[in-house]
């Protein structure tokens, strides 16, 4: 037991909920997604460490400025399956995000306002199938881009984690119709053995008339996922001389430390190591009642 991944014990010391708090934060790094923004969503924001994020870098600030006044205090509403504990200056909605009902609230909190930023790191339960995972993914992301169609002021950005798969020429297509500038980014502090990547889409600008009802109506016109039917995206003009490039950019401090890679433990000055607790154990994990059928059947604490 010599090592430890470096960013779980570094995320840990900071005080972030999640190690995923350094892909925003790298994500910013490169593309400075929280210039001049006082209004966020955080869609699939459980266990909370992008919305400590918004929370730091927004909320906080704004609080400890005497000029503030609460009116101008930075809007960050945070939404999840999973019940939060409490961050500063983040409302909380409850709620699956490919629901009606749970668009409407966010909308709502907006008070006929608009966003200026809307990040989605939703994952669905990962079964190992890249194609099923891939095409899960996707309607997670098309569920935000629906919030996204009602809550983002136009020149707002949209961040969203997607798995790289056959179908990523078709999401990237997709997202053009609504942003002039898409790319897929990479942090360094996403593992490289991961499909995972982020959309960082710039400058919301829908078609001219567009009304959020077409939505669905208008992405099929791009194209549907390989084997669905219609059109496959693997034909037409996603392949041949009309094929896209999507831009790829890796983020983050290239020289910092890798999230594949595991490193020496810092030792204290007796030389061993102290291990540092959860920053905020979940309040309602799923395996909540495995832990309870275990502690009544065997007497043992939950921790044991
Ligand atoms: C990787 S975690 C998000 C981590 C979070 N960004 C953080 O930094 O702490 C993915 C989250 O997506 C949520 N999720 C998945 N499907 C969802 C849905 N349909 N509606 C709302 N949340 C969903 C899960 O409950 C889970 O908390």
């Amino acid at each position: 037991m010599g090592s430890f991944r470096r960013t779980r014990g570094k995320a840990k010391e900071e005080g972030w909920r999640a190690r995923s708090a350094f892909k925003l934060l790298q994500i910013d790094e490169e593309f400075d997604i929280f210039q001049g923004v006082k209004r966020v969503v955080d869609l699939c924001a459980a266990p909370g460490s992008w919305s400590q994020v918004l929370s730091r870098k927004l909320y906080v600030p704004a609080k400890l400025n005497p000029k503030s006044r609460d009116g101008d205090l930075p809007l960050i509403v945070a939404i999840d399956l999973q019940p939060m504990a409490p961050i500063d200056g983040v409302i909380q909605v409850q709620g699956d995000i490919t629901n009606a009902r749970t668009a409407e609230v966010v909308i709502k909190h907006f008070d006929g306002c608009k966003a200026d930023l809307v990040v989605c790191d939703g994952a669905p339960d990962v079964t190992g199938l890249h194609d099923m995972d891939e095409f899960v993914q996707s309607q997670l992301i098309l569920a935000a881009l629906t919030i996204v169609t009602h809550v983002l002021r136009v020149g707002g950005k949209f961040i969203a984690k997607i798995f790289r798969g056959k179908d990523t020429s078709l999401l990237y297509c997709q997202l053009k119709l609504f942003f002039p500038r898409v790319t897929f980014a990479k942090p360094k502090s996403s593992r490289n053995s991961s499909i995972e990547a982020f959309a960082v889409c710039e400058d919301y600008s829908p078609p001219e008339g567009f009304n959020p009802k077409d939505l669905y109506h208008l992405l099929e016109k791009v194209g549907s996922p390989s084997g669905t039917g219609n059109l496959d995206c693997s034909s037409a003009w996603l392949e041949g001389p009309n094929k896209v490039y999507i831009p790829f950019l890796a983020c983050g401090d290239l020289s910092g430390y890798d999230s594949d890679r595991s490193y020496p433990l810092p030792k204290q000055a007796n030389g061993s190591y102290r291990s540092l607790d959860p920053v905020q154990p979940p309040i309602a994990p799923p395996y909540k009642t495995a832990l309870e059928m275990k502690k009544a059947s065997t007497g043992l604490p939950l921790d044991q």
